[in-house]
C-alpha cells in the first residue's frame, strides 16, 4: 500500500492532529531524542520532508537559522504556518517531483519515506544526495512496528543511508532508539569514516 495525497489530505480534514503529535508525550519524547542525536547545535538551511502539522518543524527551526517544511497535504500545511514559527516557511509540495532546488545544511524526514512508491523512494533518495550539503547533515526517523506499506519505515531509511554512503566517502552515522522507532543522523562533515551506532 501507498498513501496518496488525497488520501492524506482528507485524513487532515476529519482530524486536526491524526497521530497526536501536539498532545502525545511518545511523539514528544521522539523528537527530543532524534533532535539530540545531530551533532552541531545550529544550522543554516534546514528542510523538512512530510512535516505534518508542523510540531516537529518547531523544534527543528529552533536549531537552524531558516527552516523550510514541505507536506503534500495542503491542509496540514494550513495548521503549520498558523503557528508562526517565525524562521520557517511551509509549502505544499510532493517529492520527489517536487523536491526544492538548492543546497541544504539539514535535511529532516521523520516517517515519510516509507508512504513513497519504489520509483519515487529512489528518485527522492537522489535528491536527498544532490541536495545535502557538502558537510551537511540528514535525520531520518523511522516507526519499527509493522506497517501496510511496500517497504518498512527501517527498510526505506536504510535504502536512503545504503545510497548517501555510498556517495560520500567521509561520514559519520549516529543512531538511537525507541519503544517503536529508530533515529539515524548520517553526518558528511566529518574527514574521516567512521560510523557510532548509539549515539547521545
Ligand atoms: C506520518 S506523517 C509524519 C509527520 C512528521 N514528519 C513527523 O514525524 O512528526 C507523514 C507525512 O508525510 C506526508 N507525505 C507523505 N508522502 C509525501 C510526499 N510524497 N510528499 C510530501 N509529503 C508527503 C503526509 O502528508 C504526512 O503529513
Amino acid at each position: 500500500m501507498t498513501r496518496d495525497a488525497a488520501s492524506f489530505e482528507q485524513l487532515y480534514r476529519d482530524l486536526v492532529d491524526p497521530w497526536d503529535y501536539e498532545t502525545s508525550a511518545y511523539e514528544a519524547d521522539k523528537y527530543q531524542r532524534s533532535l539530540q542525536l545531530l551533532p552541531r547545535s545550529r544550522y543554516g538551511r534546514g528542510l523538512e520532508v512530510g512535516c505534518s502539522i508542523g510540531v516537529m518543524s518547531t523544534s527543528i527551526a529552533r536549531r537552524c537559522d531558516c527552516l523550510l517544511g514541505i507536506d503534500f497535504a495542503p491542509t496540514a500545511i494550513n495548521r503549520a504556518k498558523a503557528r508562526e514559527v517565525e524562521n520557517a516557511r511551509f509549502e505544499v509540495a510532493s517529492v520527489p517531483e517536487g523536491w526544492p532546488p538548492g543546497s541544504w545544511d539539514l535535511i529532516v524526514l521523520s516517517e515519510v519515506l516509507y508512504y513513497l512508491e519504489p520509483d519515487a523512494l529512489n528518485r527522492t533518495i537522489e535528491c536527498v544526495g544532490r541536495g545535502l550539503a557538502p558537510d551537511g547533515d540528514c535525520l531520518i526517523v523511522s516507526y519499527t512496528g509493522p506497517t501496510e506499506t511496500l517497504l518498512t519505515s527501517e527498510e526505506a531509511g536504510d535504502r536512503l543511508l545504503e545510497t548517501v554512503k555510498r556517495d560520500r566517502e567521509h561520514h559519520e552515522i549516529f543512531s538511537t532508539s525507541g519503544p517503536s522507532w529508530v533515529a539515524t543522523v548520517f553526518s558528511s562533515r566529518h574527514s574521516k569514516s567512521s560510523e557510532v551506532v548509539g549515539g547521545i
